[in-house]
């Protein structure tokens, strides 16, 4: 009967852990300063490597393409964009300050919920250009996440972006899928602006097929090409291939 009783108190004791008890979330204020632009957000230091994680920093990609948006901002005025893999929201948080409509997206859970508190951040700090900024889900691929956020916005998006996402091969068909249907959706009147940072040849080739394969044209911005954190980074510009001349 003690030995029954002791057994239940063991058993008391043990205590399931799900994977969210192991993420770091020892976020920080962090400052970026691109050009004259100034941004306060929350991020991590150093990325996880346990699970896909990998938006809880700000990347190389980011960099480049945020220095590029800041120098060219006239290209955001009275625009509206939607941000592929966002991560902490540090390109999209910046259109912000010049764009009409912004919506930051991403697939990780733990990612949207820092991705909304810098969202928040902005307000709190008194920020008038966060009026136009929401982040969404969005999976590379998932059709209904894309159709969800199309109806909320039937005029579609004048600028697709995205920030060092093609990391995995796997996930590039689905990225594709969902850049030519955002594409398509406002026929022709919407470009992809990809900040690709190259780790790997296989990537660099795999990037360029997947745009052709899906009908698109890909221009490289000429003067983007630089070193970024020791590795070669690059702007690309993506459009459907009958509407290059955009
Ligand atoms: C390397 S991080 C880049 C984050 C940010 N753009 C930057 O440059 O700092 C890649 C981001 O893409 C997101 N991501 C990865 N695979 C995805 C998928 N299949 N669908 C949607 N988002 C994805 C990750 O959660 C992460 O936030």
């Amino acid at each position: 009967m003690q030995r029954e009783q002791e057994k239940d108190e063991d058993d008391d004791e043990i205590v399931c852990l799900d994977e969210s008890f192991f993420i770091n979330r020892d976020y920080q204020i962090t400052t970026f300063k691109f050009g004259p632009q100034v941004l306060n957000l929350l991020c991590l230091q150093s990325a996880s490597t346990d699970y896909d994680l990998t938006g809880q920093i700000v990347w190389p990609g980011a960099v480049l393409l945020n220095n590029y948006l800041s120098q060219n901002s006239e290209m955001l005025k009275g625009r509206s964009v939607i941000e592929l893999g966002s991560g902490i929201g540090v390109t999209g948080i910046l259109c912000s300050r010049f764009c009409d409509e912004v919506v930051l997206t991403d697939h990780n859970d733990e990612v949207l919920e820092i991705l909304n508190k810098n969202i928040e951040l902005q307000s709190s700090s008194g920020n008038s250009s966060y009026a136009g900024l929401t982040a969404e889900k969005l999976e590379w691929g998932n059709k209904d996440d894309i159709e969800q956020i199309l109806q909320k916005h039937p005029r579609g998006f004048d600028i697709i972006l995205g920030a060092d996402i093609c990391f995995q091969q796997s996930s590039i068909p689905l990225l594709f899928d969902t850049v030519e249907r955002i594409l398509q959706f406002r026929a022709g009147q919407c470009r992809f602006v990809l900040a690709y940072v190259s780790r790997a040849k296989v990537m660099d080739v795999m990037v360029i097929n997947e745009a052709v394969r899906h009908g698109l044209d890909v221009k490289e911005v000429i003067g983007t090409r630089s070193i970024i954190s020791n590795l070669e980074g690059v702007i690309f510009e993506i459009t459907l291939k009958q509407a290059s001349e955009f």
